[in-house]
């Protein structure tokens, strides 16, 4: 077997989003696209030379066989040992965490989250470094960089290795371990939460639904819900990772979690509904006939987290993105705790959670988590939840009613306008952004705008700056609109539009959110123009 120098050029446009380089799946099929880029990460961080990491990812097509090559680049690139997930599946937070319990030197997670998979969908590639984060954005710069200066990659020519054995294979010398890609993480599970109470509210006939959206976190959830804390076999649905997820687009939302949203809301609802998404970090929780938005599900898990063992003790601090609705702000506001808005995106609560200074993280876009990895973990909110609702013992709904009768109600929504023309949604905000300095003082739909910027960042911990994070308009009530496009998409752009209006009139509180937003829902298009840029009046999706 043989090391062979492959002669290549740069590519372009390999340069990471918010969450690593995603593109269409034909895309990374092109001759030299995937190993042109896995031969960036490895030069972009010095050298894989010595090094050991993590590999899996989430199942959707393409992923074994990239699975392969990126083994056989790291044995040519001198890597010592790679451990990877059996079928090379891993769920973003279970690679997270095998990359912290072995104390690895990264890992290479392969997925692109809630984006449909299948050869005309998405794939994508991300690097996280030995903390178990998405990388921070020095790093990705410097892989985009190499990408920019390639000349050749290195791979080695040996025979495929049989990722479905599990235990130690040998690649040209690199020691491949396959390991079963549950156990590790459920086992982290038992130590957060209280499984026997979990255990008992199940056998007490407590029902539940999970839709795993024949995604990666249904071997999971099989795992633990069912085979652990002794839920129903079969509760658990649609739980056979598919390279194409069957289909389904597999984003726990309202809108493309409609078939657990439609049981939820009918007249045999179970007690509690959840779903999570291609690679398992996003979460959605519903109880019977009421949505849990996920800033007020963070929120929630704070105000309510010492029920939990593994944070009985107390949090450090929450930090939310911050677009989120900052229902969360509040609960920190009453227990004292100190409380961070960073930018959209993960890897901004990577030095937060590594220096201490905040326990649970979250961002509205279905997205919490903990110091117990670096991802965001779907399974992880869903058992947080089942740990409050078995110790409370009371209903989602006398949750969200007490939590908001106590805290107020942040009315909170983000309405996506997708796949819009690059030159029409780069206009929109281009002009957006010169209006800010004369934003503030006018009037629109009755409300005064109290001060309009571009979130800027300086990361408290490293002092790393980030600008242009997204244009936040505050009104003199304290309602919000911040827009964005979105660094995942892999067609077009896509605006994001967040709304939010605090309401704690105890008459107030029930009220559709979408009404309750109405008049910040119009004032967005009055400031911005989104129908007079971009041609459309109506978001593609609400969440
Ligand atoms: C989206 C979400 C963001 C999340 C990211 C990765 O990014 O908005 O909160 O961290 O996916 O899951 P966006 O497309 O908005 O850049
Ligand atoms: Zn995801």
């Amino acid at each position: 077997m043989t090391v062979l120098t492959a002669p290549t050029a740069p590519i372009a446009g390999q340069k990471p989003g918010t969450s690593g380089l995603r593109k269409k799946t034909r895309v990374f099929q092109q001759a030299g696209y995937l190993e042109n880029f896995v031969q960036a990460i490895f030069d972009g961080i010095g050298s894989a030379a010595g090094k050991t990491y993590v590999l899996g990812g989430d199942g959707r097509y393409f992923n074994a066989e990239a699975a392969q090559i990126i083994l056989k680049l790291a044995a040519a690139n001198g890597a010592a040992r790679i451990i990877v997930g059996q079928g090379a599946i891993l769920s973003t937070p279970a690679a997270s965490h095998l990359i912290r319990l072995n104390k690895t030197d990264g890992g290479i997670i392969l997925s692109a989250s809630h984006n449909p998979g299948g050869p005309d969908e998405d794939f994508g590639i991300k690097f996280n470094t030995p903390n178990g984060g998405p990388a921070p954005e020095a790093v990705t710069e410097a892989i985009f960089d190499a990408t920019t200066v390639l000349t050749a990659y290195r791979i080695s020519d040996a025979p495929d290795v049989d990722l479905d054995a599990i235990g130690r294979h040998d690649l040209d010398g690199m020691i491949v371990d396959v390991v079963d890609p549950v156990s590790d993480y459920a086992a982290l599970m038992e130590t957060l939460f209280d499984f026997p109470a979990i255990r008992a509210m199940f056998a007490d006939g407590f029902r539940m639904r999970f839709d795993a959206m024949c995604a990666v976190t249904g071997p999971y959830a099989r795992d633990i819900l069912e085979r652990r804390l002794g839920l129903p076999e079969g509760s658990v649905i649609n739980a056979t990772p598919l390279p194409d997820f069957g289909g389904m687009h597999p984003d726990p939302n309202p809108v493309w979690a409609k078939a657990l949203m439609d049981e939820m809301f009918g007249g045999q609802a179970p007690d509690f509904g959840a779903a999570s998404d291609g690679d398992g970090d996003r979460n959605m929780v519903v109880g019977a006939g009421i949505y849990v938005g996920p800033s007020d599900s963070l929120a929630v898990l704070a105000a309510n987290a010492t029920l939990a063992p593994g944070y009985a003790k107390g949090l450090a601090g929450v930090a939310r993105s911050m677009p989120t609705g900052a229902a969360v702000d509040r609960v920190a506001d009453a227990l004292g705790l100190r409380c961070f808005e960073t930018p959209t995106g993960w890897k901004f609560f990577g030095t937060l959670l590594d220096a201490g200074l905040a326990t649970l993280c979250g961002e509205e876009s279905f997205g919490t988590g903990s110091d117990h990895i670096r991802e965001k973990d779907g399974l992880w909110a869903v058992l947080f939840w089942l740990n409050i609702l078995a110790v409370r013992k009371q209903t989602v709904a006398e949750i969200l009613t007490d939590h908001w009768a106590r805290y107020g109600r942040n009315y909170f929504s983000r309405h996506d306008f997708e796949a819009i023309d690059n030159t029409a949604a780069d206009g929109m905000m281009t002009a957006l952004r010169a209006q800010l300095p004369t934003l503030p003082g006018t009037l629109v739909e009755g409300m005064t705008v109290a001060s309009a910027d571009d979130f800027s960042y300086v990361d408290p911990v490293d002092g790393a700056t980030s600008v242009n994070q997204g244009i936040r308009i505050r009104f003199d009530d304290g309602s919000r609109i911040v827009m964005r496009l979105s660094g995942t998409g892999t067609a077009g752009a896509t605006l994001r539009v967040y709304l939010e209006r605090f309401e704690d009139d105890p008459a107030q509180l029930a009220l559709d959110v979408q009404a309750a937003l109405a008049p910040i829902i119009r004032a967005a298009d009055a400031i911005a123009g989104i129908a007079a840029h971009t041609g459309r009046t109506a978001p593609d999706v609400i969440t």
